[in-house]
């Protein structure tokens, strides 16, 4: 069932250029929501708007099938975590839970039990009587998670919870919070971080909106779709970029000639030709036109795969060999361009100078037209001509 359902939202302030434009969206009962993109993009002010604390200038919001448009904050049956903890100084740690329950005049014993069984589950029951001012910031942050749990709401809503941690606290609360979502059966999480590991681990789903300072698509959607659909088929540019660390390389070319089922291209910078299998669709495309092809570093493979048809391979150059264990980057020059990264095996002998054919993988190869729409090529292999 729909939990959340926005319908042509948009949000202006006063003049100024709208902050989100037409935004429509389905949240299921107990899916995990991520709201991704870069700083300014608007994902804060579409979490507010759920909540309640921002107003829509336009669209619908419909929260368990009763629109909300108008319906205050304490109403909405949604509790909001945020990024600074926003905890009451003077309280312990059991007051700063049960704050809510108690301005909401609900029963002292029924705050204790829910305060006692939200402190269980965050491992907060020793910490009970402590100050804020006596928590680590990881367990600050528990604190108000345990805020938001008690109140029993059908949806949470997390603004960049983990912000304001270190590395490897952030990683341990986040596998808190995936836990915690897998224990609340019916409720619903809607999640904000520009943070791409962040959405891919917690996310059924991600919305991933253009940068606020893309004039041409500020406030609009770029993808909806689950992690892996955002890595395997970005409907463009922008996503391909977003999604996957080190960035995909981007190469600039031209269309050759165009068959029944092949695309034959010429890569701007190097001069190579390489041929895209499949059929373009939707947009015919004709020689001359200019196209990006994009692959990730990870699918620059020092070894051909044996059950690839045709391996097709582009020889480089090393610039630069960045050593990080388990993995190395690997620089490439690129004729008149940026250099190219190829992400391989740490234990792998490269060295500065090198000439070194790098495979390009069946199915791994994106391509995308003048306007940044991803090319929707039944079979994205590549072959060099
Ligand atoms: N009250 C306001 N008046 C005018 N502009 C605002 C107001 N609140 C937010 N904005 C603008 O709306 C845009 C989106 O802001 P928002 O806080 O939603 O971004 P965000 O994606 O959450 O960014 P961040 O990752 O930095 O938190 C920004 O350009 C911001 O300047
Ligand atoms: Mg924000």
């Amino acid at each position: 069932m729909t939990a959340i359902s926005l319908r042509h939202v948009s949000k202006q302030y006063g003049q100024h250029p709208p902050v989100l434009r037409d935004v429509n969206l389905d949240i299921d009962e107990h899916e995990f929501c991520v709201f991704l993109g870069p700083s300014g993009c608007g994902k804060s002010t579409l979490l507010r708007m759920i909540a309640g604390l921002e107003e829509l200038s336009a669209g619908e919001l419909h929260i368990g099938g009763k629109r909300m448009n108008e319906t205050p904050p304490a109403e909405r049956g949604a509790a909001m975590v945020f990024q600074s903890y926003a905890l009451f100084p003077h309280m312990t740690v059991f007051e700063n839970i049960g704050f809510g329950l108690r301005i909401g005049g609900v029963a002292k014993d029924e705050i204790r039990r829910r305060v006692t069984e939200a402190a269980r589950v965050l491992q907060l029951d020793a910490l009970l009587e402590r100050k804020p001012k006596e928590l680590s910031g990881g367990q600050r942050q528990r604190v108000a998670i345990g805020r938001a749990i008690v109140r029993e709401p059908k949806v949470f809503l997390f603004d960049e919870p983990l912000s304001n941690l270190d590395a490897a606290l952030r990683g341990q609360t986040r596998i808190e919070i995936a836990r915690l979502h897998s224990r609340f059966r019916q409720a619903s999480s809607v999640y904000v971080t520009h943070d791409q590991v962040e959405a891919m681990t917690l996310a059924d789903k991600i919305v991933l909106l253009h940068a606020g300072s893309d004039a041409a698509h500020a406030g609009s959607i770029a993808q909806i779709g689950a992690p892996l659909d955002l890595y395997h088929r970005p409907a463009n540019r922008f996503v391909a970029g977003f999604i996957g660390s080190p960035r995909m390389n981007f190469l600039p070319a031209m269309v050759v000639s165009v068959e029944e089922d092949a695309i034959d291209v010429r890569l701007s910078e190097s001069g190579e030709r390489l041929v895209l299998r499949g059929r373009a669709t939707p947009r015919a495309l004709s020689a001359g036109d200019t196209l990006t092809v994009g692959i990730r570093p990870e699918h620059l493979l020092l070894a051909a795969d044996p059950t690839g048809t045709a391996p097709a391979a582009i020889v480089r150059s090393v610039l630069l060999v960045e050593q990080l264990g388990e993995t190395s980057y690997v620089h490439l020059d690129q004729p008149g361009g940026t250099p190219l990264l190829a992400k391989v095996p740490g234990d792998c002998p490269l060295r500065v100078g090198d000439r070194q054919p790098f495979y390009l993988p069946e199915a791994s190869c994106h391509a995308f037209d003048a306007t940044g729409a991803a090319l929707q090529v039944r079979r994205a292999a590549m072959a060099l001509a």
